[in-house]
């Protein structure tokens, strides 16, 4: 399968998963890299791995659509079937979710239904739970709402900051993406 990495940030998922493909356990390419904050650490990860990036920065940009309108091109000229936000911190529209019907993928920092939205990870935290994780699922409109693909629950320890959980979750991500799409893969 050929992949389009959407990030806005670090892109260590990114790496997890350029990595995988390195390993040979994921059969697939990543066509390109995606990002929209100019010095995202993605880059460096995706130069490091041979990988193309593109700059869409929404600021640039009038609407939500017409961000995803020109994504949309992007990913299809680079002839991508699947795109896989990782660390996408921005909300897509049905012009991108359309584009690629069930085939818009992306990892959330909780175990869903739980804590969806941004700060999922504070958001554990202050309700007290004693087990959150990680999620792969499907893009749907409604936001971290989708068929739910791949989950990963981590601990959360008495002494935890959000640092702290928030690293402990990463480390799952990393397993479990390059895995979730792999199981994407089976299901076409
Ligand atoms: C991850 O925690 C992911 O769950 C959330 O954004 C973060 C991205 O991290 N959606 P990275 O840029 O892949 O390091």
């Amino acid at each position: 399968m050929r992949l389009g990495v959407m990030a806005s940030g670090s892109g260590s998922n990114f790496e997890a998963i350029a990595q995988a493909i390195r390993d040979q356990q994921l059969n697939a390419q990543i066509q390109t890299v995606i990002y929209n904050n100019p010095g995202a650490g993605v880059v460096a990860r995706a130069d490091r791995f041979g990988v193309g990036h593109q700059l869409f920065d929404h600021r640039q940009f009038p609407s939500r659509e017409a961000l995803d309108a020109a994504i949309v091109s992007a990913l299809q000229a680079a002839d991508v079937d699947w795109v896989i936000m990782a660390g996408w911190m921005r909300i897509v529209t049905p012009i991108l979710i359309n584009a690629f019907p069930n085939r818009v993928l992306n990892i959330h920092p909780s175990l869903l239904p739980s804590f969806r939205g941004i700060r999922a990870v504070e958001q554990a935290l202050a309700a007290g739970v004693k087990v959150t994780g990680c999620t792969v699922h499907l893009v749907v409109p409604e936001v971290d709402a989708g068929e739910i693909i791949m989950q990963a629950a981590v601990p959360v320890l008495i002494d935890d900051t959000a640092a702290t959980l928030q690293q402990r979750i990463h480390t799952q991500e990393h397993v479990i993406y390059p895995r979730a799409i792999a199981l994407c893969c089976d299901r076409i």
